[in-house]
């Protein structure tokens, strides 16, 4: 048999925003822990991580900063990958799903089950938007939710009583690209018949992965009990990779179909070049590899039941060994809410605490929804900072380091003749390898992390038991208590590497143990006589009040200004080049006549001299302006607007508008009277 392998995934994240501790703690503090350890033990690991750069959370950000998609994933997929290096995630590869080697793996993938007559085809009806002469995504759909009556529920969703809709349940459905009322309109798309693969679902999780954590284990179950559908796996859009096959045109791969070939994808990237190792060894049978899924509890059923359908589609794949997912973090009491700014954003954490990453571990690690919801809170961090690193493991190693130099001048003392105390200690030390070890094996990451808080309160009760500073004329039992607390200092640094890395991998410098296997740590003795150890440093810094108030501060005013901007400021549009915006013809004109355009509630039919001539323009402002009141106003108009037919009229032209938060519209005037023609510019 070949030498068993470890693939180890972390969701990718949609790079339509930068990452917030949410993220974190579900995915990629677990993650790295995990992989740290099976280093640390010299396993063959690849730690995969990406972004997701397609699907429609993209083109709406993208839309609504009047930016392209593209601009947008490569500024989040930056912020996001920047982020979590400097947070000491050590992926081997970090890429994005826009990549060319994605594109092909993805695209050869869909072919080849479609050659293979894997995938069933159907018409469906789909809404319309026939002004922008395209389909629309569920979410580009607004309407009236049918069971709770909100008016702003979106066409997958409604955000207001939580219900699952289809596009079709919405009443009075508009489309959010041009208002109107979409049309239903045939379209073919490809599907994953998921039915066809009940049976053997049902074997493979339920009878043959009853070890999966239960949360993950429970939500498959009852996916599994209440029938599997046939899945689109395409979508009308512009955005995606494009449908590899006859009659594709214009459609795209759908985003959860695409996205979890990118753990292939980016593997294959990773390795094209390594003379050693293959990405098939990593994610085909005969490679041996443990495909682990790092995931939050949101994208269960994607890498339990979709993925490996594909995976098994695919021939001669691996399928996920386990899925430990985890459920999620709240903050402060409340969900984490990204429209609200309910968030706290890791890029800002980072740059407020560049030398608190392990804290932000540690904060993250004890208190992660492993099992369920949990919560992160300011004064929580700073209580984790200041009672438990600071005045456990950061007092404990400082103690021991300070005594060595003030009675050894910093050389590791030899030990002597063990007392019963001494013994018990040892013994008790050793044992922290196989608990940890054990708790990390079944993904019981909290509880890791407790086990090595334990073994420095060991060695905190044993300095305080043993009071090495009160013994007089005896260096030897000075020496081999001493020896003793450095050897579990040195435990530690092994121990704690996966989960706090820059604090272990200092005490094991001033130790003088860099690079000590895992296996090692059940040893008595790891360090060296006569070793200088470096100079008792802090390893950790109180966090005060103040700091702690201030993030409170910030966190509320994000929120409230996220609540203002919502109301008034539309972000800004693409930019334009001084050339286009001079084709544009703005002047200055004064309305000469006015009336409302019969059987309409909005219209005026205003004559406006522009100075070149006098001309009809119709104008949606008959809500905001009385006809009589108007006359003899200077407006601006845009006259090279090519004229438009509306309700029977041809309009020559477009008065411009500014409006507020309120909808309320207001003309743009000259300030002083300017003669009519006057350029504007
Ligand atoms: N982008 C998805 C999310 O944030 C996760 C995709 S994970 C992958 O929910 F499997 F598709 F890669
Ligand atoms: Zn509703």
């Amino acid at each position: 048999m070949t030498q068993q392998r470890y693939t180890i995934t972390t969701a990718l994240p949609y790079a339509n925003g930068p990452l917030h501790l949410g993220h974190v703690a579900g995915v990629y503090i677990p993650a790295d822990i995990y992989v740290r350890y099976l280093r640390a033990k010299n396993e063959d690991v690849v730690f995969i991580g990406g972004t997701d750069e397609h699907g429609v959370p993209i083109t709406i950000k993208a839309k609504n900063e009047g930016v392209t998609p593209q601009q947008v994933v490569d500024k989040y997929h930056k912020i996001i990958g920047d982020s979590l290096k400097q947070l000491g995630i050590t992926l081997d590869v970090f890429s994005k799903t826009t990549s060319k080697q994605h594109y092909k793996t993805a695209s050869d993938l869909f072919k080849k089950l479609e050659g293979e007559g894997a995938f069933t085809e159907q018409v469906t009806e789909q809404y319309y938007d026939e002004a922008n002469n395209q389909f629309l995504a569920d979410r580009y759909i607004t309407g009236t939710c049918p069971h709770c009556a909100n008016e702003k529920a979106y066409g997958d969703q409604c955000e207001k009583c939580g219900s699952t809709l289809n596009a079709t349940d919405l009443i009075n459905p508009k489309s959010a690209l041009s208002g109107n009322k979409p049309v239903l309109k045939k379209t073919k798309h490809w599907f994953l018949p998921l039915d066809k693969y009940e049976p053997w679902l049902k074997q493979w999780i339920l009878e043959e992965h009853k070890d999966w954590k239960t949360n993950v284990y429970g939500q498959c179950k009852s996916w599994l009990e209440s029938g599997l559908q046939p899945r689109a796996i395409t979508r009308d859009l512009d955005w995606g990779i494009p449908v590899p096959v006859e009659g594709g045109e214009g459609k795209v791969l759908y985003v959860w179909f695409d996205a979890p070939i990118g753990y292939i994808s980016f593997t294959q990237e990773l390795l094209a070049n390594d003379t050693t190792r293959k990405w098939e060894d990593y994610w085909k049978k005969d490679g041996n590899s443990k495909l682990i899924h790092f995931i939050g509890k949101d994208n269960i059923v994607f890498h339990c039941i979709i993925f490996p359908s594909m995976l098994k589609l695919f021939g001669d794949y691996i399928l996920p060994d386990n899925v430990p997912a985890n459920e999620f973090l709240n903050l402060e009491g409340e969900k984490f809410s990204t429209s609200q700014n309910w968030a706290v954003w890791l890029h800002e954490f980072l740059a407020d605490f560049p030398d608190k990453t392990d804290v932000l571990r540690y904060t993250l690690c004890s208190n992660m929804p492993e099992t369920k919801d949990a919560d992160f809170t300011w004064k929580d961090f700073q209580a984790k900072n200041n009672n438990e690193l600071a005045a456990n493991l950061g007092n404990f190693v400082n103690r021991a380091f300070v005594l060595t130099h003030k009675f050894f001048e910093g050389k590791i003392p030899a030990p002597s003749t063990l007392e019963e105390i001494d013994k018990n200690t040892l013994a008790q030390a050793k044992e922290f390898n196989a608990k940890i070890s054990d708790s990390i094996d079944k993904y019981r990451f909290r509880e890791a992390l407790s086990e090595l808080m334990k073994l420095s309160n060991l060695g905190n009760k044993y300095l305080a038991d043993t009071e090495p500073w009160k013994i007089k004329d005896n260096a030897q039992r000075v020496g081999t208590i001493l020896r003793i607390a450095l050897e579990i200092a040195g435990k530690i640094s092994v121990l704690g590497l996966p989960f706090l890395p820059e604090t272990t991998t200092k005490m094991a410098t001033w130790l003088g143990i860099s690079n000590t296997q895992w296996s090692e740590a059940d040893k008595d003795i790891l360090l060296t006589d006569g070793f200088t150890i470096a100079p008792a440093q802090l390893l950790f810094s109180k966090i005060e009040d103040d700091v702690i108030a201030a993030q409170l501060e910030k966190l509320k005013a994000s929120r409230e200004q996220a609540q203002q901007a919502k109301t008034s400021a539309v972000p800004q549009k693409e930019n334009v080049t001084f050339d286009e915006f001079s084709k544009m013809d703005i002047r200055v004109g004064t309305i000469i006549e006015a009336e409302k355009v019969a059987k309409t509630a909005k219209l005026l039919k205003l004559k406006i001299d522009t100075g070149i001539d006098q001309r009809t323009v119709v104008s949606g402002i008959a809500e905001h302006y009385k006809p009589e009141d108007i006359i003899g106003k200077q407006v601006t108009i845009l006259v090279n607007l090519a004229p438009r037919n509306i309700k029977g009229i041809e309009s020559q032209g477009m008065i411009l508008m500014a409006e507020n938060s309120k909808g309320e519209l207001a003309f743009v005037s000259p300030v002083k009277e300017i003669d009519n023609g006057g350029g504007v510019r």
